[in-house]
């Protein structure tokens, strides 16, 4: 038995797969989001003849009443689209405000001021959501624009019930901490100390009353007026620099996606200011050259390979910020050439310490790296095979944990995106350079990555939240459905790894390794650490024969669902 049991890791699934259920399939399109009450939206909005994008803005409107840890009003994100024949990307990622400095998160000694990047409208970028899903509509929206905010103001006005994720999430002791610390956010959201109960009805007047300026005016009903001088109010009088002036000056950008190719699959992500696209294409390719996909699929050699490649990546990422003005670009990163040296360097019996992979030689680095959340994501697939990833965020949960009244929205933390101080870790723990540093207009590194990936009529849509965590996560999914041909539930609740070069460290969730393949990993040199912080991926799948079907992660609270189910 004791012989037994190392091949029987090897030849069986991980208890996490078999435990999968099948995901719902059907043929009039398919949501998949982290609530379930956002995912019927977008299946209403479907069924009333929406195509995918009108689901897709209908969904995150509808997040963003009823999932504030995250859905916002107040935030930004990136959506990946195909459709019809284009295949496009949305930036309606945060800006620093005007009044921002590269030093504003220091003290006068030029140290850190804790949590001055986290906690409070100082850490809040300018909103991107109003403008960027408006915008999305605009170009490619089918549904009259009030059709497709009108389940959103519907939540908003008449209430919804309170989940039992909501209460427990408002209820966690450092969101109590965190929500406390604005009167105006703990009289909506913790009333006398308390989260609402469960299965209570919760009214939003003022989001109602903001969704409907926005569903007769546009994004301009929001980025001035009374909404916009109430967003600049809260944040003067809790020490922010955002105005209103900031609000009428944002723009959304169409991107360019990043589209590379790996085990046979086209794929399309998000270029800069995310890195994750990057991340992925740097990832994928360096996994192909050493064909990964022929090593045996549960065991040491796959992980250390997977641990390997995405060291690399994430030690370029270093040299990554805001188009505008970053020095590497994704093309020098993506280059055949260079994926081809990074690959040659991985030793497949040991672990490179992460202090001796540096990142891409050909930039200028001012700065040597030190020695040494919350998001959430939609995909829809229409019934004519249209597809949308989408992602967005207000960084940590609940963002900077201020609720403005008058307008009905947290305001994000974003800012803690950037290197708010050169070297030092964010709240994810990266490690960031030069070319993220804060300067006024400046749109902060992300690691999102909405992303699309098809091979002749088949196709997926996913993307995730979790930080630095979204690239390395959604890669396994992809991993599992491309090179593996996992179901889809299989491929999200399969556990999984993260390593982002530094700290330099392999993260596994709990039943990710099997005690001998962690300690074949420890061996070759990985310092590992078992973490159950990870990401939460939700994806669509439009099958072959024309069939969509829907899957969430089952690690969230999420649903995925589908029109005229079979
Ligand atoms: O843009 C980024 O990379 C981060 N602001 C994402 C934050 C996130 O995913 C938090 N979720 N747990």
């Amino acid at each position: 038995m004791r012989i037994l049991l190392p091949l029987l890791a090897v030849l069986l699934p991980l208890p996490a797969l078999s435990a999968s259920p099948p995901a719902p399939i059907g043929t009039g399109g398919a949501v998949a989001s982290a609530d379930p009450l956002a995912t019927a939206v977008g299946l209403e909005t479907l069924r009333a003849g929406g195509n995918a994008v009108d689901a897709a803005v209908a969904t995150a409107l509808a997040l963003a009443v009823v999932y504030p840890e995250a859905g916002n009003l107040g935030g930004g994100g990136f959506a990946v689209l195909r459709m019809g024949g284009d295949l496009a990307a949305l930036d309606f990622r945060e800006t620093a405000p005007a009044r921002a400095r590269r030093d504003m998160y220091l003290d006068p000694q030029g140290k850190p001021v804790e949590n001055a990047s986290l906690v409070g409208p100082l850490a809040a970028g300018v909103p991107g959501s109003p403008a960027g899903l408006f915008e999305l509509h605009r170009r490619y929206g089918r549904l009259p624009w009030q059709r497709v905010i009108a389940p959103a103001q519907r939540l908003a006005s008449q209430g919804f019930r309170v989940s039992r994720y909501l209460h427990e999430v408002l209820d966690k002791e450092e969101n109590r901490k965190l929500l406390l610390r604005f009167p105006e956010t703990s009289k909506v959201w913790l009333s006398e100390g308390k989260p609402p109960a469960v299965g209570s009805v919760l009214r939003l007047p003022d989001l109602a009353a903001t969704l409907d300026r926005y569903a007769a005016g546009g994004p301009g009903a929001i980025a001035t007026g009374a909404v916009a001088a109430a967003v600049e109010k809260a944040s003067q009088e809790h020490g922010g620099v955002l105005t209103a002036a900031d609000l009428a000056a944002y723009r959304p950008v169409w991107r360019t996606p990043l589209t590379f190719e790996a085990f046979g699959w086209k794929l399309a992500s998000m270029p800069l200011p995310s890195s994750g696209g990057v991340i992925l294409g740097q990832t994928l390719g360096m996994l192909e050259r050493r064909e990964w996909d022929k090593l045996p699929r549960f065991g040491a050699d796959r992980d250390h390979l997977l641990a390997e490649a995405l060291r690399r990546s994430f030690a370029d990422r270093f040299l990554l910020g805001d188009p505008a003005t970053t020095k590497a670009t994704e093309a020098q990163l993506l280059a055949p050439e260079w994926i081809a040296r990074r690959s040659e360097q991985i030793d497949p019996r040991h672990a490179t310490p992460s202090v001796q992979v540096e990142p891409w030689p050909g930039a200028a680095r001012t700065e040597a790296p030190a020695a040494s959340g919350e998001t959430t994501h939609l995909s829809v697939v229409d019934r004519e095979g249209n597809l949308v990833a989408l992602t967005t965020t207000l960084n940590g949960l609940f963002g900077c944990g201020l609720w403005v009244p008058g307008a009905g929205f947290f305001l994000n933390n974003e800012m803690d995106d950037f290197a708010t101080v050169l070297g030092k870790p964010n709240l994810f723990g990266l490690v960031q350079g030069e070319a993220n540093a804060v300067a006024p207009g400046k749109r902060m590194l992300s690691s999102m990555n909405p992303l699309i990936a098809w091979k002749g009529q088949e196709a997926y849509a996913l993307g995730g939240r979790g930080g630095s965590r979204i690239p390395t996560n959604t890669l396994q999914v992809m991993l599992n459905l491309l090179v593996d041909g996992d179901s889809l539930q299989a491929a999200l609740d399969r556990p999984r790894l993260h390593h982002q070069w530094l700290p330099d460290r392999l993260d596994a969730e709990p039943d990710a390794l099997s005690p001998e393949t962690r300690a074949e990993l420890e061996r070759r040199g990985h310092t590992i650490q078992i973490s159950a912080v990870t990401a939460k991926i939700h994806a669509v799948h439009l099958l072959p024969d024309g069939r969509v079907e829907a899957a969430s992660d089952s690690r969230g609270s999420g649903a995925g669902g589908v029109v005229d189910p079979e």
